[in-house]
């Protein structure tokens, strides 16, 4: 029987991480481990990125590892750009040239921060404009990383879904209660949900797909008009939607331009090498659906007398 190939997830806790781990494991060609930073959990590895002695106890030589940890707040790095750049920038790279020379498969989740973003779908060949410390943070790495020898994978995505969920579940407790929300209607992101990055990731183990590849939906939307499915899906009025510019909010130390104006990317690559397509405004909007019924639908609404 072909032997399963060893998969480590760096940063299992992670919203990329978890869905990757649940969505690989049930691939009977792959066994996975994902990492974690909960004592509580023994039957996982412990790794701090901070603390170089944990990294002696992580699997060696995987197959594959996905590089999913990380500072991910845009105001942290931008405060505190020393601390933060310690772990996505040099004890990333640390623990890629580890693996790599281990003959592992190293990938590395990127941004479609890293472009300025003037137009849509930003491709392989638009110049790279960081426009904030994580951004450079991100840029930074993927370039070094790319000057490693052995295999190394950076796959640039743009917001992940699963990842807007706490935000979406606010906006449904809030419009429930009866309260306005007030979303951005000139901030854009291009959501891409599991299946894609489940798809995209197999795909580039399997091929042992190399360089930068694209993750990304099809479409840049508002938060305005992500907060009008959310309105729609619970059957909250439409009137409490308040939106606002996010150039009028204090958004310190998250610098105003650290945002780009288009977040969606070219899938050009990822589409011919992988057969993977950007994932389609349905899904989101089916996965808002599903958000609702899980939080009570508009059955919500009637206990709460706010419909
Ligand atoms: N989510 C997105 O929309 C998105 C978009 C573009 C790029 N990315 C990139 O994709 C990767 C995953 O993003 P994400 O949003 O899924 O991340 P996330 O949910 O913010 O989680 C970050 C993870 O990093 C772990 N971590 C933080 N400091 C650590 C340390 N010192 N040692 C070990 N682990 C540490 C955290 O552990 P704890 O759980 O224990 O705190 C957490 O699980 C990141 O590289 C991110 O930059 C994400």
């Amino acid at each position: 029987m072909e032997t399963r190939k060893q998969i480590l997830v760096l940063g299992g806790d992670s919203a990329i991480g978890k869905a990757l781990a649940e969505g690989l494991s049930r691939d009977e060609h792959f066994e996975l481990s994902a990492t974690t930073r909960r004592r509580k959990e023994p039957a996982r590895s412990f790794f701090d990125a901070h603390d170089a002695h944990t990294w002696n106890k992580l699997p060696d030589s995987p197959a594959a590892a996905f590089f999913c940890f990380g500072n991910t707040s845009l105001k942290e790095c931008e405060s505190n750009p020393g601390e933060t750049r310690a772990i996505n920038v040099e004890a990333t790279l640390d623990l890629a040239q580890k693996y790599a020379t281990q003959g592992t498969h190293v990938i590395f989740f990127s941004t479609s921060l890293v472009f300025e973003g003037k137009h849509p779908l930003s491709g392989p060949e638009t110049e790279i404009r960081p426009q904030g410390e994580y951004a450079r943070q991100k840029a930074e790495t993927e370039e070094r990383l790319l000057k490693l020898a052995g295999m190394v994978t950076v796959l640039r995505i743009t917001k992940f879904l699963e990842s807007l969920d706490s935000l979406m579940r606010q906006w449904m407790d809030e419009l429930r209660a009866g309260e306005p929300v007030q979303p951005f209607h000139d901030r854009l992101i291009c959501p891409f949900d599991r299946n894609l990055l489940c798809a995209a990731s197999a795909g580039v183990i399997r091929k042992e797909v190399t360089g930068i590849l694209h993750l990304s939906g099809e479409a840049d939307i508002s938060y305005h008009l992500l907060a009008a499915w959310v309105a729609e899906a619970i059957g909250a009025r439409a009137e409490l939607l308040d939106p606002i510019s996010a150039r009028d909010l204090a958004l310190e130390p998250e610098p105003r331009f650290a945002w780009p104006p288009w977040t969606s990317l070219d899938m050009a690559r990822s589409e011919k090498e992988l057969g993977i397509l950007p994932t389609p405004l349905s899904r989101v909007r089916k996965h808002i659906k599903a958000l609702a019924a899980e939080a009570g639908g508009n059955s919500g609404m009637e206990k709460t007398g706010h419909e």
